[in-house]
């Protein structure tokens, strides 16, 4: 690992416990506000980008910073950023707000468009997730692989629904429908950064979702891949942060998750 990786991982892991203690320690205390008609935003998702990014900015000062709550980079100017961080401070809002314990951080950083590092805490659960491109992922130390599991019939698998499904173009439901017969069983745990997570371990078997933001995935994406994992936009192509469609799988059931998805009427216009 080159030393400039080195450093900036271990600035990530501080970052990520430092804002994981915040959302902990402030959970009582937060004042919800609305981004859209079903969108939240606490008091907390804020404080806790304040945190991250004073963090990371203090030690990497010529890096781009790219946070859910102060914004800073779209696709166009993205891919010609040397090295920038993109951030989701808080990935699960409402069960954060609702007293539901999945709720985590994303942190990712990328260099010239290619992600090299990605680290995802989930701080309730005391699961701190961490990867870098080329050595493997991991949780809390531990190596991590995705799952076996090669049936659709014995596949649990996770997705999301849109916060504004008519802007978008569709919510999804088709897409259930069409899934949930055909395997063992469907979740929907309410923050992408932890469905991303949970594929990479092997808890998930395969994610998918449309209308997600660069911040909800780009961690999750490194994860995936480095725990052995596939990562793909809805027809196959290679991923992009920005399309706001991710099916990410064990690898041995992604033909089949995409060859499902295919069959899907729901339609989904990119942002
Ligand atoms: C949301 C979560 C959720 C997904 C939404 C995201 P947020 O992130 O990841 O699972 O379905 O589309 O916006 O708003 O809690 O950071
Ligand atoms: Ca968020």
């Amino acid at each position: 690992m080159s030393e400039l990786v080195a450093k900036r991982l271990q600035v990530a892991l501080q970052a990520a416990k430092e804002a994981g203690d915040y959302l902990i320690r402030t959970k009582r205390e937060i004042a919800v506000d609305k981004k859209g008609a079903r969108d939240l935003v606490t008091t907390a998702d804020r404080g806790s980008e304040a945190i991250i990014r004073q963090i990371l900015i203090n030690e990497f000062p010529e890096d781009v910073f790219f946070g859910e709550e102060s914004g800073g980079t779209d696709a166009a100017a993205f891919s010609g950023l040397e090295r920038v961080w993109i951030v989701d401070p808080l990935d699960g809002t409402t069960n954060y707000v609702r007293g539901f314990t999945d709720y985590g951080i994303s942190i990712a950083f990328y260099e010239k468009g290619r992600p090299l590092i990605g680290v995802i805490a989930a701080p309730e659960k005391g699961e701190l997730f961490q990867a870098v491109a080329g050595q493997g992922a991991f949780l809390n130390g531990e190596p991590i692989r995705v799952s076996q599991v090669s049936t659709m019939i014995d596949a649990l698998v996770a997705t999301g629904f849109p916060y504004e499904p008519d802007e978008r173009g569709g919510n999804n439901t088709d897409h259930v429908a069409n899934i949930v017969p055909l395997i063992h069983d469907l979740r929907r745990m309410g923050a992408a950064a932890l469905d991303l997570a949970s594929v990479a371990c092997g808890r998930l078997d395969g994610f998918w979702e449309f209308g997600l933001s660069a911040w909800d995935v780009a961690a999750g994406i490194l994860l995936v891949q480095e725990a052995g994992g596939m990562v793909s936009g809805f027809a196959g192509e290679p991923v992009n942060i920005f399309a706001g469609r991710i099916v990410a799988t064990n690898r041995l059931i992604h033909q089949l998750l995409l060859a499902a998805l295919a069959r899907g009427q729901t339609g989904f216009v990119a942002k």
